[in-house]
């Protein structure tokens, strides 16, 4: 996986993915980052990028200029390696107008070769840029933040744990909150008693079945109770664990009495 990323302030986003897991995947190759600062492509003698905006209202307007050219020498960078025929990679524009970003988007984009990201600043990107390059414009949230620097790292750490090699157990990947519409189970580590707090006894059992049924019912209740919204999500997908569910009581029950009758002879 390839990162690209149109920004004006590169020190940001260099700092923020040469991190912890991902900055290990840097250094290993798993990923790539390539920084693009757009000042480096304005035309203007004095280095300004930005402009009032035609028809009045406030602050400042990112012009289409620099951004089009710190596009076009990406674009030449990639071809240069992958040949002049080579699919025009995706452009993916940060902005709260956009699609809300989720798991399974970054899953998808985790398939990609490049990834092209741009940052806007100030009030915005002329919309004239805009319409040429862009082909994904994503949202972190429904709130408006001062860039697009901190939305691309959020993306850029979504999609790096989705590309293989980069989780050190690439099981963790698809079993943590999300993966399935259900939240991540609690989890315990040493010691067994934390003020006055045990570890639940099944997670001492040895028994993984057990473990595994337990995590489960977990997950269902965490996410039942605090994303109701997902819970539903899940159930409608996965009707046949309650069937499944429902005759395991059943049985348990019937064997119950069994053995009551057995006892009362
Ligand atoms: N730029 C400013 N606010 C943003 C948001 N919420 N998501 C993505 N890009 C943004």
């Amino acid at each position: 996986m390839n990162f690209h990323v149109l920004t004006l302030f590169p020190e940001m986003i260099e700092q923020g993915l040469h991190t912890s897991i991902t900055g290990r995947s840097l250094e290993k190759g798993t990923i790539t980052l390539h920084t693009v600062n757009i000042r480096n492509y304005t035309v203007n003698k004095h280095k300004k990028v930005d402009d009032y905006p035609y028809g009045g209202g406030a602050g400042m307007l990112m012009q289409a200029q620099p951004v089009y050219d710190a596009y076009r020498a990406v674009v030449e960078k990639i071809s240069e390696r992958k040949g002049e025929n080579s699919k025009v990679p995706r452009v993916i524009y940060l902005t709260p107008q956009g699609r809300v970003f989720n798991q399974s988007m970054a899953r998808e984009l985790a398939g990609e070769e490049d990834l092209i990201f741009l940052c806007g600043h100030y009030e915005g990107i002329d919309e004239r840029v805009l319409e040429e390059i862009v082909t994904d414009n994503i949202s972190i949230g429904d709130y408006v933040l001062t860039g697009g620097e901190l939305p691309a790292l959020v993306l850029m750490d979504a999609i790096s744990r989705m590309v293989p090699g980069v989780l050190g157990n690439q099981e963790s990947g698809d079993t943590e909150s999300h993966s399935n519409y259900l939240l991540e189970y609690p989890q315990y580590s040493r010691p067994e008693i934390w003020h006055d707090k045990k570890v639940p006894e099944i997670l001492l059992s040895g028994d993984h079945a057990k473990v595994e049924e337990w995590r489960l019912e977990r997950s269902l209740e965490k996410t039942q109770k605090l994303r109701p919204d997902l819970y539903q999500k899940w159930v409608s997908e996965n009707e046949e664990y309650f069937i499944r569910k429902k005759k395991r009581e059943e049985r348990k029950k019937r064997n119950e009495r069994k053995k009551e009758k057995k006892l009362a002879f």
